[in-house]
């Protein structure tokens, strides 16, 4: 929590994105004969599962189990997560008729989160709980797609061919996200983080007139909380002075493996001054995710680097990879890197 206010403690805090999933063989074991979906509607497991990489690993904050569209099934989207694939839509959303298809996200219908939260942050004692939600630009991919897509065509070209329709689907999407964000939030979350996953692949020209101002609707749902809000999205080089500035300013900046983290908070920094902030933010990662399948002579020195990177930048790190924990990985390596960045010393 320090670090995400830009102050520099006396040790750097680290916690991973995909944390808790498939690498952990507690979760293979826990989720075992339950739907991806149904786990996360199940306030116990969803407990268990949070809670699985903090008990193992000492990490320093713990991410709320649930996926970027469990709100939209919340609010009644006829969707479901394939087990190696991803988020899969049964009816894709790209006329305004479809529209129709996605209501606004209310409060009562999220019940199942408010209460693994309250179980949550009651087991996490002073362990910080992060919040999360999909930014309105990456839910659109997954909606207008109809599941993943490496160039996200048909999703830029409506952002193009149709920008009122775009805009009032990014707004609806807003809306879900916000309210999704404010129900973890009100429930006792510590900190938000919001995942605009695959916003790298538009232009600067885009991301401004298209996508900022949806962000910084979600975003808005949970300014007056006064959490520690974080952006993140992969391949952002170019976006991430827009993306520090959205709302007013976020607090963290979420930077992938493609820069170094104190780059990264000098883009943050300028694209903040340009909107008139004239202060800094902090910066989250950014080690990169297939450095943990290199021997640990190699994989030492680059958290290392990273260390020294997020020093570098000046205004608060947290550690964290560039992108989540792939499946794969062994959960001793994420182990050892944890010991690693706690053990470690500014200018030691
Ligand atoms: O530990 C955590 O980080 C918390 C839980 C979490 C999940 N998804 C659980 C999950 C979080 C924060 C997410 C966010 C998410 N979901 C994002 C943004 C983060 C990112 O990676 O960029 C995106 C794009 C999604 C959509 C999604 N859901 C994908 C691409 C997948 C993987 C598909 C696959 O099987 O490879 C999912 C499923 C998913 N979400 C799993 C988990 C643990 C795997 C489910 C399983 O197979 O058991």
């Amino acid at each position: 929590m320090q670090a995400t206010r830009g102050e520099v403690a006396d040790r750097v805090p680290v916690w991973f994105m995909r944390q808790a999933g498939r690498s952990l063989p507690e979760y293979r074991a826990a989720r075992e004969g339950t739907a991806m979906l149904d786990s996360c509607r199940t306030p116990e497991l969803v407990t268990e599962i949070t809670l699985q990489p903090v008990r193992r690993y000492g990490v320093d904050a713990a991410i709320f189990y649930s996926d970027i569209v469990v709100p939209l099934k919340a609010a009644g989207v006829d969707l479901d997560i394939v087990p190696g694939t991803g988020p899969v839509v049964a009816q894709p959303f790209r006329t305004r008729a479809d529209l129709d298809r996605l209501p606004e996200l209310h409060a009562g219908q999220l019940g199942f989160v408010t209460e693994a939260v309250g179980l949550i942050t009651a087991e996490l004692g002073a362990t910080p709980l992060i919040g999360f939600a999909g930014a309105p630009f990456t839910l659109a991919s997954y909606l207008v797609e109809g599941g993943p897509s490496r160039d996200l065509l048909r999703t830029k070209a409506l952002m193009h061919a149709d920008p009122r329709l775009w805009h009032d689907l990014l707004s609806r999407l807003a809306q879900i996200t916000g309210e999704f964000l404010r129900a973890q939030v009100a429930a006792g979350a510590s900190a938000v983080q919001l995942f605009d996953s695959w916003v790298g692949a538009l232009s600067v020209a885009d991301y401004r007139a298209l996508v900022a101002p949806h962000s910084a609707q979600a975003l808005a749902a949970v300014r007056d909380l006064g959490v520690p809000r974080t952006h993140f999205g992969t391949g952002t080089g170019e976006l991430l002075g827009d993306m520090a500035a959205v709302d007013g300013g976020v607090d963290v900046l979420g930077v992938d493996f493609r820069l170094p983290l104190d780059e990264g908070a000098r883009r943050g920094r300028e694209g903040l001054l340009a909107a008139g902030l004239d202060r800094g933010v902090a910066v989250q990662g950014n080690l990169d995710p297939a450095l943990l399948f290199a021997p640990w002579d190699v994989l030492r020195p680059a958290v290392h680097r990273v260390l020294e990177a997020g020093e570098a930048a000046g205004g608060g790190h947290v550690f964290n990879l560039g992108h989540g924990v792939p499946p794969s990985t062994d959960p001793d390596v994420l182990h050892r890197v944890v010991d690693e960045v706690h053990a470690w010393r500014a200018g030691a």
